[in-house]
Formats: C-alpha cells, structure tokens, sequence
C-alpha cells in the first residue's frame, strides 16, 4: 500500500449558498452545475486522484440525503463513502471535529466541495508522502486575495503570516480550500476559540499551526488551474473553462466513473458494470470509449 492511501479525506458541502441565491433556494451549493456535472464531482475526483478511497461528505440536514442519492456508498467506484451532519454554519474547521472518529488515527485531507483544481495532481501526493506531524496548506496567486484566507512569506520563502480575508492582503497568495491535517487534529479545533461571525475559522487553526513551526505552504506555480465557485461569476468562469477544456479535448473533467477505473479503485469488469447503469448520454457514451484508450498516452498518471 502506498503511504498516502492512509489519508482520509473529509468532503465539506455545507453552509447556505447564500451569495449564489436564488440558485441555492431550494438545493445545495455544492449540487449546482458546474457546466456539465454537479459541483461536488470536482472535489470528489480531486480526493481520488490523490489516491484517496475512504470519504466522509458532510453537509446540512436538508441536503444530506440528497448527497446520498447522488454518491451511494461509494462501492460503484471502488471507495467507501460515509456522510455526517453539519447542523448549523460553525466553519470550516467544525468539519475536523465532526470527521474525529471517522479519520480515527489517520491523516486527514480536509477539501472544501466549492473548490475546483485542474492539472496534474502531483503536488497533492507529494505532500501526503512527506506528511509527518505538522499541516500543510497551498497557496496559489490570485488577482482578489481579499477574498479568500491569504499567507505572505518572507524573503526566505517561508510563510510569515496567514489572514481571512483581509481588507488590505499582504500578498496575492491565496490559500485554496484544500488542507492536509496530522492524526487528533479535531481535538485541537475543539479547544479553539469561535472567531467575531461565530465560526471555527480555518485560518485560525493553521496559524495555530504556523506560530507552532509545524505548518508547510506549498505554493502552487503555474499549470494548475483553481476556482472557487461560491459567486455567480465564478461559477460561470469554472463552467466556462470546463467546457472549453472538454470540448477541445474530448475529455470530461471530474468523472468519479473515470477516475476510479484510471486510479485503478475498479477493474475493467466492474467499470462496465457501473456504467452499464448509468442512463442513455453522452457521458455514458463517453465513458464506454474510455477502456478503449491506451493510458499512456492520454498523460493519465496513477
Ligand atoms: C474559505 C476559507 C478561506 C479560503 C477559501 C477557499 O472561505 O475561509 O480561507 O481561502 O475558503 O475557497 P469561504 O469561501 O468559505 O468564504
């Protein structure tokens, strides 16, 4: 077993939705299309290609269930999904504490289901390899850093301060909704203080870990692309980019279906069996082209 394999991943796909109301009025965020596929397809895939198998989604009481339907239990895709309850907006962080038990003495890979990577995901399995006891984070450079957590380094390259949402940012570094924690990182967030808005902030538990020494910023260069789709704009721009990405390719972006057989979690006979179950479209014609690919050709790395 590769070391990595030992990481679970946390899936968040809670809060309101509310800036991207009134698409969010009646269903989640995180189930909203981005262009040809619901949201929460991208985060997942992305937890996958890491190569992790074992996923906990955790959203609100109304949308659970609907995550349920949407994802099963995850054996179709040779993982193993489990869901929890966040009932009320407490941050980010809370999802730590409500996936305690289920990350056990594991790593954990905390992924934030608005967010959306493209390109290769070496990065990610290069930092749950050199995973020790300390957290890592990624920063990637963005032209709105007042929207989002924002770190800023020092002339060695080393972060020197991390901020949410600051009005006037010390860099263009943006720390994107992906995280890597060690084991027993939920029992530090239960003694962590709510922040002003009544929320466990992110932010505050990786400067906890910054002042301690024990936090990485991996900065992300160029060849990877991140959004987070949580405004109408953004939303659009990720559909748009998806689309131009697939069309010119004749790839899809973000199918579980694909990455599980790629990722090797299925064999050839059980990727057949999930999409022989899927209804008549051209996903599904996409995918009964997909075995037929030679792997080493189509840049796939597993
Ligand atoms: C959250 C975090 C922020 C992070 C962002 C990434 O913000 O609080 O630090 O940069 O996710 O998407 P939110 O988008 O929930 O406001």
């Amino acid at each position: 077993m590769r070391h990595y394999e030992k990481h679970k991943g946390i899936l968040l796909a809670g809060g309101r939705g509310t800036r991207l109301y009134p698409l969010t009025a009646i269903t989640s965020k995180q189930l909203v299309a981005i262009y040809n596929k619901p949201m929460i397809y991208y985060s997942l895939t992305t937890l996958m290609l890491a190569g992790i198998r074992e996923v906990l989604v955790i959203s609100t009481p109304e949308d659970l269930p609907r995550f349920e339907a949407l994802l099963g239990t995850g054996e179709q895709w040779g993982m193993s999904l489990e869901y929890a309850v966040q009932d009320q907006p407490r941050g980010i962080a809370e999802a730590l504490v409500i996936g305690a038990d289920f990350s056990g003495e594991d790593p954990s890979m905390l992924m934030l289901g608005d967010n959306l990577f493209y390109g290769r995901f070496d990065f990610l399995r290069l930092a749950m390899e050199g995973h020790g006891d300390h957290a890592t984070v990624f920063a990637y450079q963005v032209g709105n850093p007042s929207e989002y957590g924002v770190v800023e380094f020092g002339a060695d390259g080393h972060a020197v301060s991390l901020e949410e949402k600051p009005v006037a940012p010390r860099s263009r570094w943006a720390v994107p909704g992906i995280y890597l924690y060690p084991p027993g990182v939920g029992e530090r967030v239960k003694a962590q203080q709510p922040s002003a808005r009544g929320e466990l902030e992110i932010t505050d538990l990786n400067r906890a870990f910054l002042n301690e020494g024990r936090l990485k910023v991996q900065p992300l260069g160029r060849g990877i692309a991140w959004f987070d789709t949580g405004t109408p704009r953004s939303l659009l721009e990720a559909s748009n980019f998806i689309e131009a990405v697939e069309q010119r390719q004749g790839l899809i972006i973000g199918s579980p279906e694909e990455v599980a057989y790629r990722m090797g979690f299925i064999n050839l006979a059980g990727f057949n069996h999930t999409v022989s179950r899927l209804p008549g479209s051209s996903y599904r014609e996409y995918l009964e082209r997909v075995p037929d690919e030679i792997d080493s050709l189509s840049g796939f790395s597993t």
